[in-house]
């Protein structure tokens, strides 16, 4: 969940400023997604006693940055450096608990991105052989324990230090060491927890994800599980945790860097809502042939094996888990097999049922989210067969799978899933309708019927973020209301799941989703005049049954706004706003409708002053259980 970037480089600055620093703290800007209580930077310093230069901030890399500017002491010259952006697990966010961390003798600095789970019994030992601590955090027992390595051995490197350090830590992470007595290597090391590195002719550097080292290189080496990785400048060696040299998988990324920046939109959020169609567009791309078969290049499961499938189970959190439940109702009813889909965090550990005859689909954007990623591994373990579905080319759990299927997306800043989610569900209909096809439950011409409708998804997805205006306007007339519910049938229901959690981690107001049938059985004791309910009335084959839901719900007071397909005036009737949205064949729906939910969580953040890219408590990337 934090972000790391280390730098080394045999070019010494000359002109005033640090090229070290300075990168390190550029990169930290691009990575901030990751996390942004608090930042820290350490360089190796060779005028300074301890041969290290450490500032730490509160509040994220722009507070560091002018710490930074601010600190006269600040080196010149300097040949590697270290730096993180936190998103707290263990202690307050405060520059106390901000890495980099050091050791006793100040010489060595660490960071780190992950959770060491025996960190306590790790401190108690670390204490009473004289250790001391000072920080709150996990992290700073693994400095130490590198610490008492080289004192146990004053010939070992600092790499060996680090190998022996690895062999007493639980849990998961990416770390990245700088020492004064080895000022001219960067010792990195990961299990679970990202790590990308890159070499050009004087420099090596690494970090937690592409864009904070994009501006040095295109050319990546991913840092595998259980590796430990030495850069020295203009070179990297990598190896396992018994020092064997093994040759790390290479990744060429071509985005532009431009595209991970705002592109003078007012935030990430509204960029990369109005990058939907094109996310559509893309995830789509290439999948379809002329005569209408489906083709997934990265699957590399064979349709022998696809139609053995009895079961299919997807894992996912958050927007990823809404994406799978949409995805449900597609392959039941396309493909014709069962599906469950679990919260990731609750499947790993209630043992599920599975056999080679199962696919386990893992839903995730950024192809790191822990829960997810353990569950995959959990159903891998019990021999099933995994597909995941990410945005993240060659991220952890794409590498673990038995197929992947990308969702194209470009990178997402902003914290709150909008076109990663978008594309996943078109990336989920895809392989709905491929799984249908395998199993041969849909006839080459339903098929093409089909995709000729998702041909035309980015062009009404278009049409619906033309209309931000009137959804703002809609936003404006509920803007004092406190209490949101938002109900749905069939594919509606987790279109009405997303839009209150949109809501909610985006406003901060009270706003819960639940099936609308469902709501007689308790949830309707919440309604009163002044609640505000939100319906996904789109035509489906229940929406009589939706809007008798409705007026329940009109009948004891309560404002409703409707999501409804143009021109459907006999839906309007019966609401006090509509958000108007292209009729759509029903499966694909929740692409289109979705999009109005997310316009409204976004104005109604923006009409209280919110920043919707960075909302409280929230990381982009969940890297901890
Ligand atoms: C909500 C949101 C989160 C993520 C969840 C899973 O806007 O972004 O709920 O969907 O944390 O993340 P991934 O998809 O990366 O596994």
């Amino acid at each position: 969940m934090c972000g790391i970037i280390g730098i080394i480089t045999s070019e010494r600055d000359q002109t005033g400023s640090d090229r070290v620093l300075d990168t390190v703290v550029e990169g930290l800007e691009r990575l901030e997604y990751r996390g942004y209580d608090s930042a820290g930077v350490a360089v190796i310093d060779p005028e300074r006693k301890t041969g290290l230069w450490r500032a730490r901030a509160a509040n994220g890399t722009r507070s560091l940055e002018d710490l930074v500017k601010q600190m006269e002491d600040a080196p010149r010259g300097s040949p590697a450096g270290i730096g993180h952006t936190r998103w707290a697990t263990h202690g307050r966010p405060d520059e106390h608990n901000a890495h980099p961390h050091v050791d006793c003798t100040g010489r060595l600095a660490l960071v780190h991105n992950g959770i060491i789970e025996n960190h306590v019994e790790l401190a108690d030992e670390l204490i009473a052989g004289g250790h001391r601590l000072v920080s709150e955090t996990d992290t700073e027992v693994l400095a130490h324990l590198i610490e008492a390595a080289i004192v146990a051995n004053p010939e070992a490197r600092l790499e060996d230090a680090v190998r022996v350090a690895l062999a007493r830590v639980e849990g998961a992470f990416a770390l990245a060491v700088i020492h004064a007595a080895w000022p001219d290597e960067i010792v990195a090391a990961r299990r679970v927890s990202p790590l990308l590195m890159g070499v050009s002719d004087d420099h090596a550097f690494l970090a937690s994800d592409v864009p904070a080292i994009l501006g040095l290189t295109r050319d990546f080496f991913i840092l595998e599980d259980d590796r430990v990785a030495v850069l020295t400048p203009g070179s990297l060696r990598v190896t396992d945790l018994d020092g064997n040299e093994v040759e790390p998988p290479r990744l060429h990324v071509d985005w532009d860097l431009d595209a991970a920046r705002r592109d003078g939109y007012d935030d990430y959020m509204s960029k990369e809502m109005a990058e939907q169609p094109e996310a559509i567009a893309n995830t789509l791309r290439d999948r379809v042939l002329p005569d209408g078969t489906l083709v997934l290049d990265e699957v590399h499961i064979t349709d022998a094996e696809f139609q053995a499938i009895n079961k299919v189970f997807i894992v996912a959190c958050g927007s990823s888990y809404h994406a799978g439940l949409m995805a449900k109702y597609a392959i039941e009813h396309w493909a014709r097999i069962p599906v469950e889909i679990d919260i990731a965090s609750e499947f790993r550990y209630r043992n599920p049922v599975l056999d080679a005859q199962t696919l386990v689909i893992g839903v995730s954007q950024s192809g790191e989210t822990v829960d997810t990623f353990q569950a995959i591994r959990e159903a891998a373990a019990q021999g099933a067969k995994v597909l995941v579905i990410s945005n993240v080319v060659d991220s952890s759990m794409a590498r673990e799978s038995d197929a992947v299927l990308y969702t194209r997306a470009g990178p997402e800043l902003g914290v709150a899933a909008t076109k990663t989610h978008i594309a996943q569900i078109t990336a989920l209909e895809i392989l709905a309708l491929y799984l249908a096809q395998a199993r041969h439950q849909l006839t080459p011409a339903d098929a093409r019927a089909l995709l000729a409708h998702m041909d035309v998804l980015p062009e009404k997805v278009a049409r619906v973020l033309e209309r931000s205006h009137a959804v703002h306007e809609v936003a404006e007339r509920f803007r004092d209301s406190s209490a949101f519910i938002f109900l749905g049938r069939h594919v509606g229901y987790p279109v009405a799941l997303e839009g209150a959690l949109k809501l909610k981690e985006l406003s901060y107001l009270r706003a819960e989703g639940f099936p609308a049938g469902e709501l007689k059985h308790g949830p309707i004791a919440l309604v009163e005049p002044g609640t505000v309910v939100i319906g996904v009335a789109t035509r489906t084959p229940v929406w009589d049954k939706m809007m008798s839901n409705i007026a329940e719900v009109k009948s004891r007071g309560a404002s409703i706004v409707l999501v409804a397909n143009d021109g459907d005036e006999e839906t309007a009737r019966h609401a006090d706003a509509v958000l108007w949205v292209p009729e759509t064949e029903h499966l694909f729906a929740p692409i289109v409708d979705v999009v109005a939910l997310q316009q409204f969580a976004y104005s109604m953040a923006r009409i209280h002053g919110l920043d919707v890219d960075r909302p409280r408590n929230l990381a982009k990337v969940v890297t901890v259980e």
